[in-house]
């Protein structure tokens, strides 16, 4: 039998850039997603962008346009990141699963939640994506994201909020999906969520203002290994450990 481990890797090109990753997605076979989809769906946004955000896959609208966050949800997160006073000509957002991964119902597509092994083996193109943009915060939507970039231990309702530092980024947090919003039973239930979402964003936007300006965009040194808050006056506290990481690697090697 064909080993099942695929990976993305060896369609990432060497000293990427954004638009090279753009066009080389589209040839990716890193896992079978590629097969059902349209086209792949990557990231979008300036490559100087101080927040980047991680929803988990396109959904039909974006499968259908190539673009990332265009649909419903996306208009969601539009209007919250405009409440939360984050300007969104610096946020790139992109997704964990860089192709539409659904069920077929009738003439409808339905969202089907990527495998482990799926979100696994695309991770490359958002570990590339991370190390052109070197983003000051990234922000996991759900918990899909948050396993790809915390470690599948990670669960979003107890750690929802928190600040973590990572190697590819000073801080890494999460919070809900947008399409989970969308999904909330009742008119109550979905702006009691919305508000919710758009704090979380606020804080957000407080934390990257607390966050000294990276002395060089090569250089950064390794935050310690330790998750912290940022707290009112804007310093950074050390809560807990974080949790265990999966082993990730990035195009760029140390140098130091
Ligand atoms: N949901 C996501 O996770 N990503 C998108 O791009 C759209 C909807
Ligand atoms: Fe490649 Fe990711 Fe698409 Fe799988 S989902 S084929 S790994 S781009």
């Amino acid at each position: 039998m064909r080993p099942a481990k695929t990976s993305a890797a060896e369609f990432v090109p060497e000293r990427p850039t954004l638009p090279k990753l753009q066009q080389a997605v589209q040839r990716c076979r890193g896992c079978d997603l590629y097969r059902f989809a349209t086209q792949a769906v990557f990231g979008e946004g300036p490559v100087h962008a101080s927040i980047l955000f991680i929803g988990e896959q396109p959904g039909n609208d974006e499968d259908l346009q190539g673009r990332p966050f265009v649909g419903p949800a996306g208009k969601l997160l539009d209007r919250a990141l405009a409440e939360a006073g984050i300007d969104r000509s610096d946020v790139y957002v992109t997704n964990a699963v860089k192709h539409f991964k659904f069920e077929e119902r009738g003439k409808r597509r339905l969202h089907k939640k990527p495998r482990a092994s799926e979100v696994e083996a695309c991770y490359p193109w958002l570990d590339a994506e991370l190390a052109v943009i070197q983003p000051k915060i990234v922000v996991c939507l759900g918990a899909t994201a948050a396993q790809a970039m915390l470690g599948p231990a990670f669960r979003l309702t107890k750690e929802r909020g928190k600040f973590f530092p990572h190697d590819q980024a000073p801080r890494v947090t999460a919070t809900v999906h947008p399409s989970a919003i969308l999904r909330a039973p009742d008119a109550e239930q979905r702006h009691a969520q919305y508000r919710d979402f758009v704090a979380d964003l606020k804080r957000i936007r407080d934390a990257l203002d607390a966050l000294p300006s990276p002395p060089q965009r090569e250089t950064r040194p390794k935050p310690p290994a330790s998750a912290v808050t940022i707290s009112d006056s804007g310093g950074a506290r050390s809560v807990r450990p974080r949790p265990p990481l999966l082993r990730r690697r990035t195009p760029r090697s140390s140098s130091g």
